[in-house]
């Protein structure tokens, strides 16, 4: 029945077409030149009512952000114009006194710890101080090769940046681009300053700059261990100890304490950056060890050759007035929603306000109810232009926070905790501060991670407040009290302590470290969290029996994707080319919070069970989302209109397309996915077990079992779970479900499920 269902509910005659059917618009941030359009339908579409009331400022908001772009199409000599002009700009930035000490410090020592606060400069301009360097140029040396001949190879050239963010990564390419006066990546064959990112690379062959998240770098030494192409590696935003970092940070102490070994003995220079003070550990990591002292006493003159420099930047920093809560808040979208229109009323232009929420459910709900309340106010005050900011919005929609709001106008910049040290959005006098963020947390009795909403700690709640004074005095306005707030941890926890490490583990062993029990950790995960994630990737066969990593488990560390994804990739090619592109379409799905708009109430529910009728799938949240993007991808007349009449966020699917497209592109890279001009195999019709086995192969342990009184519980760990309501299998009984995602709120949900059989979870678990 699934197989045939899911045929008709696919839009008849229509072929299936990837790619050709792409790109009749272009993927803003891949557009051909490199230049992002604004594009009218990357905001997402509001109901009817405020359409009309918001197009206005929009419109002038899309004026704006013309001019700003501008320049991107602009010829070199403008370029070198805007350069000039940034100039004065970046001379007023508290690094800049720094620039000579920076640069004689790295020609001193091989690692430098920086310290400075959020928009001090320390991303944009330490690349441009380093880059006219002697040890910043090409050298040429000889490697010796497997074969033991020496090889004469050129080794560096380059200065990597590493960025925990995707956005952060983009934004700041593209403003180090114009500050150099040179196009952006792949934009001209002589663009200095390139980025890559998960599912975005744009680099050209003079590149010279590159910007990129941490977990690209770690995927780059899969083919470059040694880091070849790089002079400097600056590992930036170090205080937010993202799990990525610490392995980028182990990687590069690994390749000092070798004394650059597979470099032919090129400096492998490491500037570690940091908006805390506590630089402590990292001086010690650095800085101490067997290693590292070995390689000290090699050195001939007896001056330590890798010295441990350490410079602070004194920020600039107007003071910002705290203002609590004098109650404990219940919700923090109503405080955030009165605290906004408290702000717009009372305090003069300019002066825009940077919330501070959780996700991107609570930023659509936020944005929502603003520009609903916006339509009510007294006309003689400022207009509003609200703009979202979370990690999964599409680029084109990320970069419209950067540009400056029309005349007469405040931005509100709902953001998640991405604009807390990552990004700087200038023009921001106030910030409401929530207090809670979205974190990762591993549960090992369930042997996963799940998303948890937690108070912030003391220090992040310092950075947000700090957002409010960097260019004039301004408020924060957190919503909560002030016991709450000295009630917080100091810092946040590492999140190698608190999250899965399956993914880690796999990294590491793909890089030839066998030995992860000595691997230099900054901080060392407890031995159990470590046993737990061999056992994870022993279990989706990346390892073998004795720990080694197998073929299986190369490929997958190849893949942009979590282990589990990767094997549930590697397990629907084995099914066939026409699984394999569906998984591909569910798997882009994942990647973004929730394709569907939210509906709070009942009625909107109501509304949206009759709107997503043919998108609805018995089978699950799995081929819901296949039916989902297959409908959209085949409307060809007006997308925006066909996700609007299915309630689906068009700017989610935005995203998904994007994601999809790239993720097809690395299958066909992977040998796994044939050229699309290849027709389908006729026989390969489309069939929802092969798509769900799939998936069960790297989700086993996602599972769970009907009990007699109608509730579920984990087959690993046997736990009670409860079915998200967000799912379509919400309130139904089946006999066995698998689930992406398990998110605890005030219960224990599993959240992307699907139905499965229990003797499909045997065969896998079996094997
Ligand atoms: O790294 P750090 O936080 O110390 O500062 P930064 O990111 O180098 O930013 C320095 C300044 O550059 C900011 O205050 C902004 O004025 C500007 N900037 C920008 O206009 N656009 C960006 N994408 C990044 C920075």
């Amino acid at each position: 029945p699934t197989h045939e269902s899911l045929k008709n509910s696919k839009p008849k005659n229509k072929k299936r077409k990837r790619d050709v059917e792409e790109p009749q618009k272009p993927i803003p941030a891949l557009a051909k030149n490199g230049v992002e359009k604004p594009q009218d339908d990357a905001v997402s579409k509001p109901p009817d009512e405020r359409n009309r009331k918001l197009k206005d400022g929009r419109k002038e908001h899309f004026r704006a952000q013309l001019n700003h772009n501008n320049h991107h199409q602009a010829s070199l000599p403008s370029l070198r114009e805007k350069a000039k002009l940034l100039y004065n700009t970046r001379k007023t930035l508290p690094i800049f006194a720094h620039a000579d000490e920076i640069r004689q410090r790295l020609r001193a020592s091989d690692v430098m710890l920086l310290v400075g606060e959020t928009g001090s400069g320390k991303s944009t301009q330490v690349p441009q101080f380093l880059i006219d360097e002697a040890f910043c140029q090409i050298k040429k040396t000889a490697i010796a090769q497997p074969d033991r001949l020496k090889k004469d190879v050129k080794v560096g050239g380059c200065i990597a940046i590493t960025q925990p963010r995707r956005v952060a990564a983009i934004s700041l390419a593209r403003r180090v681009a114009e500050e150099m006066g040179t196009p952006l990546g792949k934009a001209s064959p002589a663009s200095k300053v390139g980025y890559a990112v998960r599912f975005d690379t744009s680099v050209s062959p003079s590149t010279r700059v590159k910007f990129l998240t941490d977990g690209m770098l770690l995927q780059e030494m899969l083919h470059d261990p040694w880091l070849t192409r790089y002079s400097v590696v600056v590992v930036d935003e170090v205080h937010e100890r993202g799990v990525n970092v610490d392995l980028v940070l182990g990687f590069l102490r690994k390749i000092l304490a070798s004394k650059n070994e597979g470099r032919g003995g090129v400096p492998l220079k490491v500037v570690a950056m940091s908006a805390t003070a506590d630089m402590e550990s990292l001086q010690g990591f650095f800085g101490e060890g067997e290693e590292l002292t070995e390689a000290k006493t090699g050195s001939t003159d007896g001056v330590p050759e890798n010295q441990i420099s350490v410079c602070h930047i004194k920020g600039r920093q107007y003071p910002v007035q705290t203002i609590y809560s004098p109650e404990p808040v219940h919700d923090f979208v109503d405080a955030a929603l009165k605290a906004i229109f408290a702000i717009h009323v009372k305090e003069p232009m300019p002066g825009d306000i940077l919330v501070f929420l959780t996700g991107q459910e609570t930023v659509e709900n936020l944005e929502y109810l603003v520009n609903e309340y916006a339509v009510g106010i007294d006309p003689s005050l400022p207009k509003i232009l609200v703009l979202p900011l979370f990690a999964a919005l599409p680029q084109a929609a990320q970069q419209r926070v950067f540009a400056p709001a029309p005349p007469r106008t405040r931005k509100i910049i709902l953001a998640t905790n991405i604009a807390e040290t990552s990004v700087t959005v200038s023009g921001v006098r106030f910030v409401v501060d929530c207090g809670k963020a979205k974190m990762k947390q591993f549960r090992s009795r369930l042997g996963l991670d799940s998303l948890l909403v937690k108070p912030i700690s003391k220090s992040a709640a310092i950075q947000r407040k700090g957002r409010a004074g960097r260019e004039a005095p301004g408020k924060c306005y957190r919503l909560y009290t002030e016991k709450d707030y000295l009630a917080l941890d100091e810092t946040n926890t590492p999140e190698i302590l608190r999250c899965d490490l399956s993914q880690s583990l796999l990294t590491m062993k793909a890089r030839g470290v066998d030995d992860i029990m000595n691997f230099p950790f900054l901080t060392r995960p407890p031995r159990e969290a470590l046993e737990q994630a061999l056992l994870q990737l022993f279990n989706i066969e990346a390892l073998d029996e004795t720990g080694k990593i197998s073929d299986t488990g190369l490929h997958i560390a190849k893949l942009p994707l979590t282990p589990h994804l990767g094997r549930v990739l590697l397990a629907a090619a084995e099914h066939g080319q026409g699984c394999l592109m569906d998984v591909i379409d569910i798997i882009s799905c994942l990647s973004v919070e929730n394709i569907f708009l939210n509906t709070n109430s009942e009625e909107k529910k109501e509304e949206a069970e009759v709107a997503r009728r043919d998108l609805y799938r018995r089978e699950g949240d799995h081929l819901t989302m296949l039916a989902t993007v297959q409908g959209y991808a085949a409307e060809n007349a007006d997308r925006k209109m066909w996700a609007e009449r299915h309630m689906v966020s068009h700017r989610a699917m935005q995203s998904v397309m994007d994601v999809r497209k790239q993720l097809t592109a690395q299958c066909k890279t992977a040998k796994l996915l044939l050229d699309s001009n290849d027709p389908r195999p006729p026989c390969d019709a489309i069939s929802a077990v092969p798509v769900l086995k799939s998936f069960l192969t790297g989700f086993a342990t996602n599972t769970a079992r009907l009990v007699p009184d109608g509730s579920y519980r984990t087959i690993v760990g046997n736990q009670t779970v409860a079915i998200h309501p967000s799912s379509v299998l919400f309130g139904k009984r089946v006999e066995a479900i698998m689930y992406n995602e398990f998110v605890f709120t005030n219960r224990s949900y599993a959240r992307g499920v699907s139905a499965v059989q229990m003797d499909w979870v045997g065969e896998v678990l079996a094997r």
